[in-house]
């Protein structure tokens, strides 16, 4: 490998180290403690994650797959003859990437991550599979605005955002990530976008409290993380799991729990948590047809049709990036 790049990878791995240990620090800190979910992402994380999907407590993997499948020739009709960019935000997947591949007339396949290493992985397994398929990957933050490939500027785009990550975000946040990527894609531009539908809170707790401990395991993963990363020490005996529906915010949070008191050290900085107290480690938003259709408006997205499943378990709503034209 040249030094160059190498050196490169360096830093961008000790950022990221800096970001983490910021991040981590400061909510530790809080009167609520608090640590964004991005953290759970590392190796072991992602791992676990993979084996969340599949859980049968687990549905929205399964259902959004599902609807794709039912939909593909509706969704394909809808966005027309044209060939369009796809433009994934989050390295697109194995399962739901092709079903969206194989229902449109594809110019280009555009996904954009974050992790390097992801989208390579990703973008190998398509190419293999769609050879003939202009394929760009984009290693960007698509919290912001992206530029896309400049020699696919000549065919309408198409954004891509399954999985129902839009609930992770608060709604305002949700809102600013929905407008950036109306400006990525520009006016005009389509979007397929999955969310996660209200429904019975046992059915949403079993969801984030698997009966095998895999969301156990992800989300107790982010102490252990700590403790190799950062030179923690919180004793990981007197941590447990806790998923809650917050229906006030319609969403489940997930939270680490001291069973305990206990007292320990993240980079040398002293902490203690008293039995019962709680680190917020995700929100998962979920939404009802019109909320969502509210949140899509106010990102500057006018929604054009909802595909759902037989059990109004999870949607996927295609929506158009509105013009700037001021109404009353
Ligand atoms: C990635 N995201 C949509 C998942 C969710 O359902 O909110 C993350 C997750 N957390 C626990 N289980 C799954």
């Amino acid at each position: 490998m040249a030094a160059a790049v190498r050196d490169l990878i360096d830093t961008s791995r000790d950022t990221l180290r800096a970001q983490f240990r910021h991040d981590v620090l400061t909510g530790l800190s809080q009167p609520r403690k608090a640590i964004p979910a991005r953290w759970f992402y590392d190796h072991r994380g992602s791992e676990l994650f993979e084996a969340i999907t599949v859980l049968p407590e687990y549905y929205p993997t399964r259902t959004e797959t599902g609807i794709l499948m039912a939909h593909a020739t509706r969704i394909g009709r809808m966005v027309g003859a044209q060939h369009h960019v796809v433009v994934e935000f989050g390295a697109g997947s194995a399962t739901k990437t092709p079903l969206l591949l194989d229902a449109i007339w594809t110019a280009g396949y555009v996904p954009i991550d974050i992790s390097g290493a992801f989208l390579h992985e990703s973008c190998d397994a398509l190419a293999a599979r769609y050879p003939e398929l202009p394929i760009h990957p984009v290693e960007a933050d698509f919290t912001r605005p992206v530029a896309l490939p400049a020699d696919l500027n000549a065919f309408p785009r198409l954004g891509f955002f399954p999985g129902s990550t839009i609930g992770n975000m608060e709604p305002m946040v949700a809102t600013d990530l929905l407008r950036s990527m109306r400006e990525t894609l520009g006016g005009g531009s389509l979007l397929l976008i999955g969310f996660d539908r209200i429904k019975a809170e046992v059915e949403l707790v079993a969801a984030y409290d698997d009966a095998q401990g895999v969301t156990a395991a992800f989300n107790l993963n982010l102490a252990n993380r700590i403790n190799a990363e950062l030179d923690g020490s919180i004793p990981l005996d007197a941590l447990a799991h806790k998923a809650v529906w917050n229906d006030e915010r319609a969403r489940i949070e997930m939270h680490i729990a001291a069973t305990r008191d206990i007292a320990f050290d993240v980079c040398g900085q002293p902490f203690a948590m008293k039995r019962g107290e709680t680190i917020h480690t995700e929100n998962s938003h979920k939404y009802d047809p019109r909320s969502a259709d509210t949140l899509l408006l106010a990102g500057g997205w006018e929604p054009l049709q909802g595909f759902g499943d037989a059990d109004d378990k999870f949607m996927v709503i295609l929506a158009r990036a509105m013009g700037d034209e001021q109404t009353a």
